[in-house]
């Protein structure tokens, strides 16, 4: 097989840049690991930035999306029963809209078939071959039988444990790391949610988060212990830990039900330096992982797309290759912001293991600050809304 783009992973990154390139008559074949069903059941991001809409909207996926998803113009902190708004609209003109990735995956597989590309599902053992030369290639396994995919461009949009970033050789990329000693533990819920707005909650028992879905469908989390079995929690143990965490008046008014879904997700900050070898690109979490408190992760999967798709069109259609050049700078500069707003979200909300009481009261008066000064609340809101691209 020959394509322009290989593509390595069909997650968002992988979907969204395929569905990109081909709009611009550019070929791509993706190579996915996981079955259809196994990438649309996993329950990740609700909050999406407006330059994450807009792109979206601008590759013909907003139908949907401007039906379902759920503008929001703020979000709300918290502090035992201190309660800080954080008006996303008023203070910059924009908010955030409540629209699930698994829904977002979902739009792009159908604008996918609909085009009719080439996506092959249950890939094995997949090498990426001579990226540094003129000519790369992709080997992979597909029911037993090995296949070769020549192509001008790799595109390693395969996530953490893919096989892209570690096609570069360790003396070729820096990678900074920070491991946090918690995880969240999410629980998906056919309830109406608690809050109208999201809620990131500091307490001393640690953070809890309170999110949705739809008005009938709720999503919450409590930071856990690194480590800790999703099984070894029941129900009852979950909404009576999390009702801890809020707002007294919050927790009164919490609606709890049966979970449909419950999951552990380790917190940690990554960052894999430069994002280009040769004529294969890291895109995604397959070149950075943020910790889930800013709602950051799938949004710079897709201002890396974003930048990608721009570069590869120019170099594809006009051979104009500046735009590949500077993809990796491009998108480190936004990305090492959002991995900043990232950390001090997590530090600011969450309890550290061993911590001295130093520590919680920094929390307390950065907290305390918010609440008072409009400046504080507005630097909050700019980043949490999206930095442009
Ligand atoms: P992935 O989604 O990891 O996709 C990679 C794909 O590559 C997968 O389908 C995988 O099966 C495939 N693959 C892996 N290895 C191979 C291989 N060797 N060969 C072929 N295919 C392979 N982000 C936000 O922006 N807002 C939020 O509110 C938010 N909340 C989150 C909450 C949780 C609990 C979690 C866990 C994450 C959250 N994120 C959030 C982060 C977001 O989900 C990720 O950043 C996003 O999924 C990245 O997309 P991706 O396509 O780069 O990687
Ligand atoms: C979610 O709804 O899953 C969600 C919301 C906000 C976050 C992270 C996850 O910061």
């Amino acid at each position: 097989m020959r394509t322009q783009v290989a593509i390595i992973g069909g997650g968002p990154s992988g979907l969204l840049l395929s569905q990109i390139l081909n709009q611009a008559g550019v070929e791509t074949v993706v190579l996915e690991r996981a079955t259809r069903e196994h990438v649309l059941g996993r329950i990740r991001a609700g909050v999406l930035e407006s330059g994450t809409v807009a792109t979206l909207r601008a590759a013909g996926l907003g139908d949907r999306l401007d039906r379902e998803g759920f503008y929001h113009e703020g979000c709300f902190l918290t502090d035992g029963d201190l309660s800080i708004p954080i008006e996303l609209d008023k203070l910059t003109g924009r908010g955030v809209t409540v629209y699930g990735q698994t829904e977002v995956t979902r739009d792009l597989y159908e604008a996918q078939d609909a085009m009719g590309t080439t996506i092959v599902h249950g890939v094995e053992d997949v090498v990426i071959q001579e990226a540094t030369g003129t000519a790369p290639f992709v080997e992979y396994t597909l029911k037993g039988a090995r296949h070769r995919l020549d192509c001008d461009y790799v595109a390693g949009c395969d996530g953490f444990h893919g096989v892209s970033r570690k096609t570069i050789p360790e003396d070729k990329r820096q990678e900074f790391e920070r491991v946090y000693p918690f995880g969240w533990l999410g629980v998906l819920s056919k309830t109406p949610p608690v809050s109208h707005e999201v809620m990131y909650s500091n307490s001393p028992r640690g953070f809890g988060l309170c999110s949705m879905r739809n008005a009938e469908l709720s999503r919450y989390y409590i930071q856990v212990p690194v480590g800790t079995d999703p099984n070894a929690w029941s129900d009852d143990q979950f909404w009576e830990e999390l009702s801890l965490r809020l707002p007294k008046e919050t927790a009164d008014r919490l609606v709890t039900g049966p979970s449909v879904e419950k999951s552990v997700a380790p917190l940690r900050s990554f960052v894999s330096e430069p994002l280009r070898w040769g004529r294969l690109f890291l895109v995604g979490d397959a070149a950075h992982i943020v910790p889930p408190t800013g709602a950051k992760g799938l949004n710079l999967a897709v201002s890396d797309v974003y930048y990608l798709s721009e570069a590869l069109i120019d170099a594809l259609k006009s051979g104009n290759e500046t735009g590949i050049d500077g993809y990796s700078d491009r998108a480190l500069n936004r990305i090492w912001k959002a991995m900043r707003f990232s950390w001090s979200m997590t530090t600011m909300l969450h309890q550290f293991e061993g911590e001295s009481p130093f520590e919680a009261q920094m929390r307390r008066a950065t907290l305390n600050h918010l609440s008072r000064s409009e400046t504080a609340r507005k630097d909050l809101a700019e980043n949490y809304i999206g930095l442009p691209y």
